[in-house]
């Protein structure tokens, strides 16, 4: 709708001033428009699903922040499918959205959609994981973390704990959906760091599919075939709060016979990194619906937004914890 009203006064402006020059509207050449009735940016946003903490959080977070900024959100929950997402998009493309905003569930198999997007002048967001199509014009923009980076912060965490020891270091890996984003670039991230140094063994490495309860499963495997396990590394805090359940009831003590890094660092995880049952989280930041907004309205307007826009983020000790924790947001 902001579009056709957009292109309603363009119209006009062009009529009185005789000159043909043209202009974009749309950010994307302009389309037939169909959004809100009441001149509102529609915006259709293909969420992953509520696996975690963490997509609760940035669920919410994106919710307020369309509210805050006066844009109409469609939102739909693709329960973890890339068919889920696929049929939301399709629909948005149908439905004549303004902008269309998701986070993809895995990295490949997108050409298809984001084209027939492209092909309806609608601008695509990708926010917090990313595509691997090599065409990067299907796309405005990615906003989002950089996850090898967060597996790299991990790494380190784990060398510097070990600089002082010469002995193998058994770990185990719970790692998040299998063919995200997040999953192949923290996993790349901590391989890059420790393989510097032979002692440091990923003995068994499964995906835990970023939920709690895959994470206690797999765990509960890991422990039953690894007798000597020294470091769990998950790539997400539900993961590990799963884990931990497991470490707990194998009659083990988490954060000290077996030490503990994760990802994200949502209330719980935080609890437990406080607690003393985690040593290490690697923070990835889920607000991320303000910055969403405003690059929303920006390709919509046609103007020129970067490719790339990444998550500031930090690390958290249990120290450091104990600290952050009365003022977490999420
Ligand atoms: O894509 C971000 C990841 O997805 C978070 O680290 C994890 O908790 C979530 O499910």
């Amino acid at each position: 709708m902001l579009k056709r009203i957009s292109a309603l006064i363009l119209a006009g402006a062009t009529a009185l001033t005789m000159a043909g020059c043209s202009s974009s509207s749309g950010g994307s050449g302009g389309s037939s428009g169909g959004g809100a009735d009441d001149g509102k940016l529609v915006m259709g946003f293909a969420q992953v699903g509520a696996e975690s903490g963490w997509r609760t959080a940035n669920t919410k977070d994106i919710q307020e922040s369309a509210k805050a900024a006066g844009i109409e959100l469609k939102f739909s929950d693709a329960q973890q499918k890339q068919e889920n997402q696929i049929k939301a998009i399709r629909s948005y493309i149908q439905q004549k959205v303004d902008v269309i905003a998701f986070s993809p569930v895995v990295e490949s198999g997108w050409d298809t959609v984001l084209k027939e997007a492209q092909n309806a002048k609608i601008p695509v967001i990708l926010t917090d994981r990313a595509v691997d199509s090599k065409d990067t014009s299907l796309y405005k923009t990615f906003l989002g973390s950089d996850f090898v980076e967060e597996g790299k912060k991990a790494g380190q965490w784990l060398v510097d704990q070990y600089k002082d020891s010469k002995d193998d270091v058994n770990i185990v890996q719970l790692e998040g959906t299998t063919g995200s984003a997040p999953a192949n670039d923290r996993k790349a991230g901590f391989q890059q760091v420790i393989s510097a140094d032979p002692k440091f063994k990923i003995i068994a490495s499964q995906s835990g599919d970023f939920t709690r309860a895959k994470g206690k499963e797999v765990m509960e495997a890991f422990l039953k075939s690894n007798p000597k396990i020294d470091v769990l590394y998950a790539h997400n805090d539900d993961m590990g709060l799963g884990a931990i359940e497991a470490i707990e009831g194998a009659g083990k003590v988490p954060g000290k016979d077996i030490k503990i890094i994760t990802v994200d660092a949502v209330h719980d995880g935080m609890q437990a990194l406080a607690d003393g049952k985690i040593n290490f989280i690697v923070e990835c930041s889920p607000l991320l619906g303000t910055q969403l907004m405003d690059l929303a309205k920006k390709v919509v307007k046609g103007e020129q937004v970067p490719q790339r826009v990444v998550t500031e983020e930090t690390t958290f000790t249990q120290e450091q914890a104990k600290e952050a924790l009365p003022n977490r947001k999420y």
